[in-house]
């Protein structure tokens, strides 16, 4: 087995055990107070970073955290200048921990209009053409939402967006299956960064 298939199944493996444990409202509870002492400082206390290169989390389905952690915490995402922050946060993680911060994540509000800066249209414009002529949105949805295993892009921050997607074009970013690195073949830098234009800017007014 491939070790990306390896690190797929170990993944799910956890998320099939940890479904099963009873997880009450003080369970609850305890990992938002938890998210609120460890993860707020960098990803915004209701998800909505403030922080240079650091993702919003508000939003994003809790099977998506729950594999990231998980490749955190085993040291297979690591193309990012940052990863080394995140990765000794997840590295004493255990498999309830890593459930129960990806259910916290999941209660999150998706970040607002607000923070995304100013919108260039014909680039929004160019990022939304690429977007489908390359199935972004099949997978991603048509709102962008995400699901499951697949993350959340609408209103990400666009400096991290850029940098997440030229770690999978780049073959760097793993990816818990090789999705990303498929859908990016023969995209120039130009169109990754129109891309993360149109995935930051998504449901905000022309303009914005
Ligand atoms: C020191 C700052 C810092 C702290 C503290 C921190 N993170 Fe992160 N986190 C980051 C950065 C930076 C990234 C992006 C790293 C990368 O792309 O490799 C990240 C990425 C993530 C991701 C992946 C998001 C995505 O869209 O793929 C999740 C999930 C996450 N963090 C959860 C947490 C949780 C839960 C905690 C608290 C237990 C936490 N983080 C604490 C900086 C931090
Ligand atoms: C076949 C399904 C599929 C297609 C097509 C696809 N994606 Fe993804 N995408 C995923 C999955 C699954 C992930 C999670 C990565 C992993 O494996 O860890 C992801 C991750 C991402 C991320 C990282 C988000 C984060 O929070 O770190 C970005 C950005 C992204 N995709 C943008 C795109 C863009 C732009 C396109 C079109 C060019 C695209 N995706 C096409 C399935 C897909």
């Amino acid at each position: 087995m491939k070790l990306r298939a390896v690190v797929a199944a170990t993944a799910l493996a956890i998320v099939g055990t940890v479904v099963g444990m009873v997880a009450g409202p003080a369970w609850a509870q305890a990992h938002a107070e938890r998210y609120a002492a460890q993860c707020a400082a960098c990803h915004g206390p209701q998800g909505t970073s403030t922080q240079a290169l650091t993702p919003h989390l508000g939003g994003q389905p809790s099977f998506y955290a729950i594999t990231q952690l998980f490749l955190f915490r085993e040291g297979r995402r690591n193309d990012h200048p940052l990863a080394p922050a995140m990765a000794a946060v997840a590295k004493g993680m255990s498999d309830a921990d890593l459930r129960g911060f990806s259910e916290v994540i999941a209660t999150l509000p998706a970040p607002a209009a607000a923070d995304r800066g100013l919108r260039d249209d014909a680039r929004f414009a160019r990022g939304q053409a690429l977007a489908g002529k390359h199935h972004c949105t099949g997978c991603h949805g048509t709102d962008l939402a995400g699901g499951k295993q697949v993350p959340r892009v609408s209103g990400q921050r666009e400096d991290y967006l850029l940098l997440a997607l030229q770690g999978f074009r780049s073959g760097k970013r793993l990816g818990y299956t090789n999705a990303m690195g498929e859908a990016l073949a023969g995209l120039s830098p130009e169109d990754l960064a129109d891309l993360a234009h149109h995935m930051a800017h998504h449901g905000s007014p022309a303009g914005r």
